[in-house]
């Protein structure tokens, strides 16, 4: 089935058998790999994007349900000039990064909480990302992260 959304900010088509899954859509057909297939049963977030700007598993999402939605996938959270969003910028500086593989669906679970909750607790971080499973246990400098970001979006909130 032909099924059209909108996908970082561009319009997006793909053709698919009705039970692919949008993860595989994104993956296989339009080759945006930085969407990581961990469990595929839903567990550990690997393959985490925004869907009408909520977070979801893609790997339990049919890639149908997109149609006529908005896609985030990690390729879509740069800067216009193609440089690291302030997000991503924060988990270099915090040191949040080990092998990489769950740090995709971190920022966008990330992204999701910055922008729903502009002053997230720390404890309102690990329960934003608790559906995310990092394998190199690197919890604290990922809270550490997203907490640095959502400073420094309030502080040019409050220059601009
Ligand atoms: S691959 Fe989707 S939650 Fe693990
Ligand atoms: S950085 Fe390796 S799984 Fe999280």
């Amino acid at each position: 089935m032909r099924i059209e959304f909108e996908l970082n900010g561009a319009p997006a088509c793909v053709d698919v058998p009705a039970d692919t899954s949008l993860l595989y859509a994104l993956r296989d057909s339009l080759g945006l790999t930085g969407t990581k297939e961990g469990c595929n049963v839903g567990e550990c977030g690997a393959c985490s994007v925004l869907l009408d700007g909520r977070l979801v598993n893609s790997c339990l999402t049919l890639a149908a349900q997109a149609a006529g939605r908005q896609v985030v996938t990690i390729e879509g959270v740069c800067n216009p000039d193609g440089s690291p969003s302030d997000l991503q910028q924060a988990f270099v500086q915090a040191g949040a990064v080990q092998c990489g593989f769950c740090i995709p669906g971190m920022v966008l679970a990330g992204e999701a909480l910055l922008r729903a909750n502009p002053r997230p607790t720390r404890l309102e971080i690990r329960a934003a990302i608790a559906g995310n499973l990092c394998r190199c246990t690197g919890y604290q400098q990922i809270v550490d992260a997203i907490q640095i970001a959502a400073a420094r979006r309030r502080e040019k909130i409050h220059h601009d």
